[in-house]
């Protein structure tokens, strides 16, 4: 049983209830879901990078790469198994990620004072509209990409048994807008990680201007590197290197 020191003592026999917000749910605990969870993804999005980086080594490398990803686990786990445990886990991490970050941003705006007199104005800061715009076009992205690479419905070949013939088909010089469509997803995605990956670093590093200028470095080029290496592929295909 609580009460505040504005509220007067209850009397004998009167049962006060009041809302205590669960710690997850406190602003403190959904930042800590969105660390939790943005590195997760920022994990996964670093095996991928390395593990497209092996369509320099050839067809019947990547292919075989791409099907020892349906058996990691076995014989412990039947094949594919381990694959749907990191799916369940992926989109998770997602919808919570994009959870927190609602709740967050809807208390933020609640919290203001005074409104905003002009629409135009009613935007938040720089940084908190980047990570929202950069969020939905990475979603829309990944909806796409999965439909293109991991099913093959919007591959130009679409054989799920042959993934390194769906990439080269897909950024052929013809198809070069696919190309051009992913290089801005992958800079939406290199900006959202620098500004996550700066507040995880800053919050874990020295609270200080010196402390504050290497967190900023780390992150751009933590998100300078991943964006290279994504981007490395589809140019590949386009200019030939790859084919
Ligand atoms: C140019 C860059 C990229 C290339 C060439 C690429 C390539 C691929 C390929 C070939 C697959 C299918 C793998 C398979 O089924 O064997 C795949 C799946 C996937 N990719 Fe990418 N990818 C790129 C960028 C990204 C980015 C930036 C993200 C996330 C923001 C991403 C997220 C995913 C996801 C979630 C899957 C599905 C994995 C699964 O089947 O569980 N990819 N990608």
């Amino acid at each position: 049983m609580h009460w505040t020191t504005d509220q007067s003592a209850p009397s004998v026999g009167q049962v006060v209830i009041t809302k205590t917000r669960s710690p997850i749910r406190s602003n403190v605990g959904l930042k800590a879901v969105m660390a939790v969870t943005g590195i997760l993804l920022a994990l996964f999005l670093i095996a991928h990078m390395l593990g497209n980086l092996k369509v320099f080594t050839g067809e019947t490398s990547f292919d075989h790469y791409a099907h020892w990803l349906r058996d990691i686990g076995t014989p412990l786990l039947p094949s594919t198994w381990y694959l749907w445990i990191q799916r369940t886990v992926l989109t998770v991490a997602v919808l919570a990620h994009i959870a927190a970050a609602t709740v967050l941003a809807l208390r933020a705006r609640a919290a203001r004072p005074v409104r905003y007199a002009h629409r135009k104005k009613v935007q938040g800061s720089y940084a908190a509209r980047t990570m929202r715009w950069g969020g939905v076009i990475i979603l829309l992205f990944v909806i796409y990409h999965i439909l293109d690479l991991t099913t093959g419905h919007l591959n130009p070949q679409g054989d799920v048994s042959n993934p390194y013939g769906n990439v080269v088909a897909d950024f052929a010089p013809e198809r070069w807008y696919v190309t051009l469509f992913y290089t801005l997803a992958i800079v939406a995605l290199g900006f959202h990680l620098r500004h996550g990956a700066f507040s995880a670093f800053r919050s874990l590093g020295q609270q200080s201007p010196k402390g504050e200028l290497r967190a900023r470095t780390a992150a751009l080029v933590f998100a300078v590197v991943l964006c290279a290496g994504y981007l490395v592929v589809p140019f590949a295909v386009l200019t030939g290197l790859v084919s």
